[in-house]
């Protein structure tokens, strides 16, 4: 790319078939947990990546934030060199298990961390105060962090990621370990930072907070990328499906007529007492329509089943593991 595209192109985060293998045991057996992700991740944009337990989400954050490095592939963070101090002050990083020293209290971490950024005493001293009422933590201010259950450690963890107000943040599972009240104000707190114009990219496991919450996912399965691009995109899905309630005439032909419904490609054929269900891709639609005429039928019911994230999931990761299994 050169210098004029690159100075327009608002791509805040790159991977460039990023892959990782860790090496185990005495003999350095290869575990390889990325095998080249490629995606790239717009300004202002809220990303939320999803995979399967081991499917090299931390992995992939890590080598994003410089932890650990990748066997091959490349990251760029706001177009260039990750490894540079300037562009790292810009992100905020939450771990996917937060862990500090626990003599500390919540308001000496974020003094640590404010110190580490070369923030002013002032601004450390007023941006902590806000963000420990934001994460609802005020109460166990100066308290030292032994006490605290895994949710108070994420909020602490959440509250140091925003400190130095930055543009990108990278959060590891932000919602996991909160209880419901917990999960709501974490949620409200992205939405209210992505509404800032803040960069969001984040892992997670629950696939609700992701389609609230995210402008864009990618899928990750044993260390690939399955499936990515923009959530309203990839949930219309050319796969859509629809569900019809049918009523044929019982006359000695009903049973060939059902064999036909049924060998429609893509068909699921229920017999109920209450009418024939079937769920069909919604391009076989008009053949149902033109054999139900045929054998004098009727459409009690016709309607569209919108793909769920939950479903795009289940088909691009968990199936696709069955299938090779
Ligand atoms: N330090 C390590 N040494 C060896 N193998 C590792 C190491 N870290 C991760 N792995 C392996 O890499 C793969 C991906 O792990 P990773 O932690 O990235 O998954 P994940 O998607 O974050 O999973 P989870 O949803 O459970 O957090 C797994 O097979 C894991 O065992
Ligand atoms: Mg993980």
């Amino acid at each position: 790319m050169n210098d004029s595209a690159a100075a327009h192109d608002d791509t805040i985060l790159a991977l460039d078939g990023l892959a990782k293998t860790f090496r185990v045991g005495f003999w350095g057996r290869p575990v390889p947990a990325l095998r080249g992700v490629s995606l790239t991740m717009r300004r202002g944009e809220s990303l939320g990546y999803l995979g399967p337990n081991g499917s090299g989400k931390t992995t992939s954050i890590k080598c994003i934030v410089g932890l650990i490095q990748a066997s091959a592939g490349k990251v760029s963070l706001f177009g260039g060199d990750p490894g540079e101090a300037q562009r790292r002050a810009r992100v905020g990083y939450l771990p996917e298990s937060p862990y500090f020293y626990d003599y500390l209290t919540p308001v000496e971490v974020l003094e640590y961390v404010g110190k580490l950024y070369g923030m002013g005493a002032r601004d450390r001293a007023q941006r902590s105060k806000m963000l420990l009422g934001q994460v609802g933590l005020e109460h166990a201010a100066r308290r030292p962090l032994r006490g605290f259950s895994k949710g108070m450690l994420q909020r602490v963890g959440i509250a140091q990621s925003l400190l130095a107000d930055p543009d990108l943040l990278i959060w590891d599972e932000p919602l996991s370990g909160l209880d419901p009240m917990g999960r709501k104000e974490v949620r409200d707190l992205m939405a209210s930072l992505r509404a800032d114009g803040k960069s969001l990219f984040f892992s997670s496991h629950v696939l609700s907070d992701i389609e609230t919450l995210c402008d864009a996912v990618c899928i990750l399965d044993r260390g690939e990328a399955v499936a990515q691009g923009r959530l309203s995109e990839l949930l219309r899905s050319e796969e859509l499906e629809s569900e019809a309630l049918v009523d044929l005439p019982s006359s000695d032909g009903r049973a060939a007529v059902l064999a036909n419904l049924a060998d429609l490609p893509g068909a699921n054929l229920t017999d109920l007492p209450s009418g024939i269900r079937l769920l069909l891709p919604t391009a076989q639609v008009p053949e149902l329509m033109r054999l139900l005429l045929e054998a004098g039928g009727t459409i009690r019911e016709l309607s569209q089943r919108r793909d769920s994230l939950e479903e795009l999931f289940l088909r691009k990761a968990v199936r696709r593991g069955e299938g090779a299994a």
